[in-house]
Parts: C-alpha cells; structure tokens; sequence
C-alpha cells in the first residue's frame, strides 16, 4: 500500500513523520517489545531529528526500546562533518538519554568497506526477527529522495542496484566520486514500514517523474516494501504533481 501525505511546510512534514514514528513505535513495542528504525542521512531528516529530540516528543517516545540503525553512510570517519550517523547524532541521539547499546553505526570498518558491510549485515541478523525469506524484518526505514531520484545509496547506474543477495553493500558512486555502505532493496523491500521524506522546490520535477509518469528507471521508485510504503512531502516538492494527488491529509 502506498500513502502519500502532503504537509504545506516542510515544519509540517516533520510533524507528520514524528507523529507516524511515535505512532508506528507504539505498535512496535505492544508486538514485539522494541522498535527498530533505520535513520535516513543527507540534510532534509535533520529536522524531523530535532522535533523528535525536542520537548514535543522526547517524553512520549520509548527510547530504551528503540534500535537505531543507519540506511546508508558516506565512507568518512564517524565525527566527519559528512558522516550521518554524527548529522543524527548531533541533531537527535545526544540530545536524548538512549544507551549506546541502542545504536548501531554502518560504518565500522572504515578500512575495509566491505567488512563493514559483512559484519552489519551480521547486526542486523542478530537484533533483528527475520521473515519467512529469511530477511531481517526492520519496523521503520527513513529514506530521503535525490534529485536524480537516489535513495538510500542507491544511485542511478551503481553496481548496488542489482544486488539481490547482500543486504548491506559498498558502492562507488561515479558523481560523487566517492565510497559509501547502504542498505539494498531487499533489505529494505523486506521493511514493515517505508517512509520517504522529499521537501522543496528542487525535488518537484523528480518526485511527478517517480509517482505521476513512472519514468525514468529511478532508484527510488523501485521502493516497493512488502509492507507500507508512504510518502510524506511538503508543498514545494509537490508543486507539479495533480490535484488528486495533492489533496493534503
Ligand atoms: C545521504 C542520504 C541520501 C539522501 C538524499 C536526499 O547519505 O545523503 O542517505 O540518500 O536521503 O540525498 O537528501 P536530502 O533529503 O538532504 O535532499
């Protein structure tokens, strides 16, 4: 099933987000007594990880139970300015008394990208309950959207795209002439909940492309998770997208 929420702000958006992660967090722990989340990196999460750290939410959100993994990571130090897990780590995880136990960085080796990759694949298997697939079963994957239409690490044209075996992989991106670790679709495909995050005017062309034409072979349309996948963008992603798709829930 796929849901699209479209919030006037990008402010509104993240309260739409917080409110679906206290809420799916909830059924989360009544089910299975924790609630497992991988965090989207780039810059549009940071405010829903402020919102989230703040006076409005920190209190109504279980922490102690909650896992925290990352869906992607750039191949830097863990305090570089352009690692993720410090842009959540200085927007969300500090600010909240959660035990390092409870959080799961991507990137552990950062010598041997493809260790790294091996052994939070092996993470993975042991914190979390598995499918019928033998997929590690994730309640909540964050992802945000390129304007190329990547999510995740997965690029258009990267070697990763046609992973079908590995959960986690390093890949090369060519346009950013860089290494980066991230989760494969079927990882994520395998997810109880997708959310995918798109705010402002940059994103506006992509987002009609990925959900109104259907054109583009775009890495982000191929986001299909067994469970539900939704979609929360604010006004300005959505400006070229039709009427009956932007009536704002
Ligand atoms: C990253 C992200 C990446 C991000 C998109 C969108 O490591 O950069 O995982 O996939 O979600 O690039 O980024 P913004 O939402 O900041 O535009």
């Amino acid at each position: 099933m796929v849901d699209i929420s479209i919030a006037k702000s990008a402010d509104e958006l993240f309260q739409r987000v917080a409110d679906y992660w206290r809420q799916l967090a909830k059924t989360a722990l009544r089910d299975h007594g924790k609630f497992h989340v991988a965090l989207a990196g780039g810059s549009t999460p940071r405010g829903l990880y402020r919102l989230l750290a703040s006076n409005e939410y920190a209190n109504q959100i279980d922490w102690q139970h909650t896992r925290f993994y990352f869906g992607d990571e750039r191949a830097v130090p863990l305090d570089h300015e352009q690692s993720n897990f410090r842009m959540a780590r200085e927007a969300m995880l500090d600010k909240l008394v959660i035990p390092a136990t409870n959080i799961f960085p991507l990137l552990t080796d950062l010598d041997n990208l493809d260790n790294s990759a091996r052994h939070y694949e092996k993470i993975l298997r042991r914190e979390l309950p598995v499918d019928e697939h033998d997929i590690p079963v994730i309640d909540l994957i964050l992802l945000g959207m390129g304007d190329d239409g990547h999510t995740a690490s997965l690029f258009p044209g990267s070697t990763i795209l046609a992973e079908q075996s590995r959960l986690v992989a390093p890949v090369f991106v060519e346009k950013l002439q860089s290494w980066r670790l991230s989760f494969t679709y079927p990882l994520i495909n395998h997810a109880r909940h997708v959310a995918v995050m798109v705010s402002g005017k940059s994103k506006a062309e992509k987002l009609k492309e990925v959900l109104v034409d259907k054109t583009g072979g775009n890495p982000v349309a191929r986001i299909q998770p067994l469970g539900e996948l939704a979609w929360f963008v604010d006004g300005d992603a959505a400006s070229l997208l039709p009427a009956d798709l932007t009536k704002t829930k």
